[in-house]
């Protein structure tokens, strides 16, 4: 594997991040810190979605631009992410200069070759959706099925996307190759969608929808938000700009899209249909994950329950995200949707990170110091049938990561963490101290501080500073790539001493973090 490109949806800017964005966020950096320990060359973009008739009707009423209220809420995504280390290589607005001369670009050549056409149509516009609906996507009284509310009738000559025409070739692929979409169960779902689909509207009149990208050869309309919005990961690595950097020839196509299920249809089928006509590589996977809930409960302004990364993080007094960034990518089996609850939070990752895994280092490393003053003697290197067992976790989490099973790769990380404790316990070094068995007792602690050097590795994807802190006093070069990874990097001589001993993460309901809090 050479490189590895991987992209999340960019986000509507009408309102602040919620938990639900971060999710998405937080599963794609995983992802991409985990690509980092097997290739060289990992690009991550992210961004937002800042055009449309929402953002032009919630800018109007607060009596600001267009441009200034999406530059006020894009600084609450880049905040957010700042906060949560999304480590990503570039974050796209659609409101960036070089994407409108590109989209416009797409839709001068789509138009050239008859992939646009012009056409009269009256549809229901959901403004929520910012899409036309059909049928099938009301309830009894007429009602959008997401968001509850009557879609406006529109009736305007608008451009047109062939989508019919690749009807056929989606179909194709996507039953050639069953692991498109992930997870798999979801590609009948966009078989289904394919049955009834018809070409789509990809402008609007200006005078009814005037913040969008300007149609080049026809200034009464502008580009409509999914054609902008898709088009965005191709642009942002220079496709049809200007500045074409290199990037595009470079990373294109994905290697996976992580997108929420409710924008599955616009993924696995719309965008496939721009590409296919654009003649270009489609993405190698389309990852759809869950929803997030909030104590079970769907999140929502009216039920006031929406909860934002930054409350959680201030809340608990988090000086790092790794707890959050753990929770959320593990709230949920691939493709299946997850719950946040505060409770739940804080049990879960005080047994986990603290009392499982960082309680693990600790314990071992302050009995290196208490019996050996805190160094390894040469006769306490020797091999181990738990080296097996940890070779055998890192081929099960890379094999989880190659279908992007993240949640599922932590079950192997936990796994072999309570493996190790299991050890620890069986083995009683304490017991083995008292008895004077001196050779033993270092034996076991060697086995397992060296086997804390692959946990740490395998965790950082998740949290990076925790990871950080452990590979720092197990002196441990946590850049070594897993399919690097030996069983000797903890070498004869002093490895640490009682000062350099830390916790490397606090249970959030500690003293410590209290005390870490208040201050
Ligand atoms: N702008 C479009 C995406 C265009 S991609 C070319 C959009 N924006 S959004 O802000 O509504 O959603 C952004 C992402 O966040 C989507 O992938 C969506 O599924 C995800 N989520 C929004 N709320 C969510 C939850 N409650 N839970 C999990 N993810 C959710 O759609």
């Amino acid at each position: 594997m050479d490189k590895f490109y991987t992209t999340t949806a960019i986000d509507y800017v009408n309102g602040a991040p919620h938990i639900g964005h971060a999710y998405e966020k937080i599963l794609t950096d995983v992802i991409a810190r985990h690509f980092m320990q097997r290739t060289n060359d990992v690009f991550m973009l992210t961004g937002t979605d800042e055009h449309g008739i929402k953002i032009q009707k919630t800018s109007s009423e607060l009596k600001m631009s267009p441009k200034e209220f999406c530059d006020a809420n894009a600084k609450k995504f880049t905040d957010a992410w700042k906060l949560l280390d999304i480590n990503y290589s570039k974050f796209i607005r659609t409101t960036d200069e070089d994407h409108k001369k590109a989209v416009q670009n797409i839709f001068e050549k789509l138009l050239k070759q008859g992939d646009i056409y012009k056409h009269s149509y009256k549809g229901l516009y959901c403004a929520g959706c910012e899409a036309f609906l059909a049928e099938k996507d009301l309830d009894e009284n007429g009602n959008c099925l997401i968001h509850k509310k009557k879609p406006e009738v529109v009736q305007e000559e608008n451009y047109f996307f062939k989508l019919t025409k690749y009807k056929d070739a989606i179909i194709k692929h996507i039953k050639n190759n069953p692991n498109f979409i992930i997870p798999t169960f979801r590609a009948n779902e966009v078989l289904n969608q394919l049955e009834n689909i018809e070409d789509i509207s990809v402008s609007r009149i200006k005078a009814n929808v005037s913040w969008g990208i300007d149609v080049l050869s026809d200034k009464e309309q502008v580009i409509y938000v999914w054609i902008d919005a898709l088009s965005n990961y191709i642009t942002a690595l220079g496709y049809d700009t200007v500045n074409n950097s290199g990037l595009f020839k470079k990373y294109w196509p994905a290697d996976v899209q992580v997108i929420g299920k409710d924008i599955l249809k616009f993924h696995s089928i719309y965008w496939l249909a721009i590409l296919m006509a654009l003649n270009l590589p489609l993405p190698k996977h389309i990852l759809a994950h869950g929803w997030i809930t909030i104590d079970e409960t769907k999140m929502s302004k009216s039920l006031g329950n929406v909860v934002s990364p930054k409350s959680i993080i201030e809340a608990f007094g988090l000086k790092e995200p790794d707890a959050l960034r753990y929770y959320m990518a593990t709230a949920a089996p691939v493709g299946k949707d997850g719950n946040y609850s505060d409770d739940d939070f804080k049990e879960k990752v005080n047994a986990h990170l603290a009392n499982s895994m960082g309680n693990l280092l600790n314990r071992s490393l302050s009995m290196l110091v208490k019996y050996f003053d805190g160094e390894i003697k040469q006769e306490f290197i020797k091999d181990s049938i738990l080296f097996e067992q940890a070779k055998r976790t890192i081929g099960e989490v890379k094999h989880c990561f190659d279908y992007f099973e993240v949640a599922e790769a932590a079950l192997k990380i936990n796994e072999l963490v309570d493996l190790v404790n299991k050890y620890v316990t069986d083995n009683a070094p304490w017991t083995l101290a008292k008895e004077n068995q001196i050779e033993k007792c270092g034996e076991v602690l060697y086995t397992t501080l060296e086997i804390m050097c692959t946990i740490s590795s395998l965790i950082y994807p998740y949290c990076p500073n925790i990871a950080l802190k452990m590979a720092k006093q197990l002196k441990y070069d946590i850049n070594t790539k897993l399919d690097d990874m030996k069983f000797n990097n903890i070498k004869a001589g002093k490895l640490i001493s009682k000062e350099e001993i830390t916790p490397v993460f606090l249970r959030l309901d500690s003293e410590l973090a209290k005390d870490k809090k208040s201050k």
